[in-house]
């Protein structure tokens, strides 16, 4: 058996992956899709998207990473050669596309983190962002300049990034979650209290959970929440196989992947109820609706949220506590990516881990520049857009294909069985199988029916072509490329668990 990295316990585990899992995703973008799409009554199309789709495919990827002993690249060469470049793909438009992003947004967190103590962003928080902060331009092209205050920041993400993913799996991620993790839990209970006794709260609440059921017959509804469950569990993104492969011959796979799931979305739901109230806070002391403060997502998290910390008592520590929440989440979600990719070089290459790490993380930091600049925030819209509602969703679609379909089901099946206490079975199978590649392939095109009648957000074709479409295309063609590339080491020839 090669001496790939281990975690030291099944609880280091969880705790990564919930890490993992709880992100950016969780503590805004849950509770704006909720709001949007009918308030409590997203939670019955959310929770069936989490039952029928999010545990499956997390059980799924639990075990393909558990069963064949690899990252995604290795763990699909293992099933197939043919398909390794699935792995590679998932593996560098993560690591290559959102995690660029991501870390951006991880940096304007804590750039607000510290304008937090003086409440730095006035009394106009919008033209605080927008035209201050961003000094954002009117289209992609040209990018304009980088912003200094943000590539700072950015710099000092990349360089935590670096510095938990070096120390290696067990002293490295493990440990940082097991401090991030908990500290995260403590600092939103903290918010979420403190929130609940705000006057207008319950306002806020009702918004945030009063059920529209007449917004669930819309195929919308059902798409954002099947979007959500696949970003918010880190679904597609090859980061639950690695993570799965680190662990011991005994576990306990599908009570894990039950516990992380519950955590994570128990989570997002918990958070929200900070947000909404602060929000419904607001909007009393504005004499508003609490529609009227609710806008777009991002504008919600850096400009209803400040504005609401200048009328807080107090709000300057509470936003202080919320933005250094987000840039935990968020660093908790960002190293698993890292580890990912990483993860799956060293599998084939056998380089130096951590010669690769600090070219990773300086490439990264470099590739990350561009989200940066006056049109920052319009490229990594383009760029989040195309990634999340077509690389996730197919690499979603292929595996179930790929596994339920045409190599190793029944091993797969039989071995999740064999470790785990709660056995999978014909439900399971169905929906591996059948349902979920389904319903993906459903949103999938009615995603690209949508796409062609309009162009995404008015934004030009050429935009969209250049930096949506072609980002997503070159990182599929690199992971073709990488594949057809001999391996260094042997690890593609060693023995799965069960076979
Ligand atoms: N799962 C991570 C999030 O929700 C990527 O932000």
């Amino acid at each position: 058996m090669s001496d790939r990295g281990q975690w030291k316990s099944e609880f280091g585990f969880v705790l990564a992956a919930v890490g993992s899992a709880i992100g950016l995703g969780n503590i805004w973008r849950f509770s704006y899709m909720a709001y949007e799409n009918g308030g409590g009554a997203f939670m019955i199309p959310y929770i069936f998207a989490l039952l029928t789709a999010g545990i499956p495919l997390l059980i799924l990827e639990f075990g393909i990473g558990h069963e064949r002993i690899g990252s995604a690249p290795l763990a699909f060469a293992k099933i197939n050669r043919r398909w390794e470049w699935l792995g590679w793909w998932a593996v560098i438009f993560v690591m290559f596309g959102i995690v660029l992003y991501y870390t951006v947004i991880i940096a304007w967190c804590l750039n607000f983190f510290k304008y937090s103590f003086t409440l730095a962003w006035g009394d106009d928080t919008q033209k605080f962002f927008l035209e201050e902060f961003l000094q954002l331009s009117d289209s992609p092209f040209p990018t304009g300049n980088v912003r200094t205050p943000i590539i700072v920041s950015l710099a000092i993400i990349w360089f935590l990034n670096w510095a938990i993913v070096y120390r290696g799996v067990q002293k490295g991620i493990e440990t940082a979650n097991k401090i991030f993790m908990p500290l995260l839990f403590i600092l939103t209970a903290i918010l979420v209290f403190w929130s609940l006794t705000l006057d207008g709260a319950g306002a806020g609440i009702e918004a945030y959970l009063k059920p529209d059921f007449s917004k669930i017959t819309k195929p919308k509804v059902w798409i954002d929440a099947y979007s959500q469950i696949f970003f918010t569990l880190s679904l597609g993104f090859g980061i639950m196989i690695t993570y799965a492969s680190y662990l011991p011959a005994k576990s306990n796979i599908t009570k894990s992947a039950f516990t992380i799931a519950l955590i994570n979305s128990g989570f997002s739901i918990f958070a929200g109820l900070a947000t909404f109230s602060v929000l419904g806070y607001m909007a009393l002391q504005q004499g508003v609706n609490v529609d009227d403060v609710v806008k777009e997502t991002i504008i919600l998290a850096f400009v209803a949220y400040p504005k609401a910390m200048t009328l807080l008592p107090g709000g300057n520590v509470f936003g202080a506590i919320f933005f250094f929440s987000l840039v935990v989440a968020g660093l908790s979600s960002s190293i698993s990516i890292i580890e990912a990719f990483v993860s799956a070089v060293v599998d084939k290459f056998g380089v130096n881990r951590q010669a690769l790490i600090t070219y990773t993380a300086v490439f990264g930091f470099l590739g990350s520049v561009v989200f940066t600049t006056q049109s920052g925030l319009l490229w990594l819209d383009i760029v989040d857009h195309f990634i999340t509602t077509y690389g996730l969703i197919v690499v979603g679609i292929l595996e179930c294909i790929l596994v339920g379909w045409l190599f190793k089901f029944e091993l797969i099946k039989k071995h999740i069985n064999k470790v785990s206490s709660i056995h999978v079975g014909t439900i399971w199978g169905f929906l591996i199988r059948f349902f979920v590649p389904v319903i993906l392939l459903i949103i999938l095109i009615f995603n690209l029916v949508t796409e062609l009648s309009q162009p995404y957000e008015n934004y030009s074709w050429t935009s969209l072509i250049l930096i949506g479409r072609d980002w997503l295309l070159a990182t599929l063609v690199a992971g073709f490329l990488i594949a057809s590339r001999p391996w260094k080491t042997e690890r593609h020839k060693e023995e799965g668990r069960a076979s």
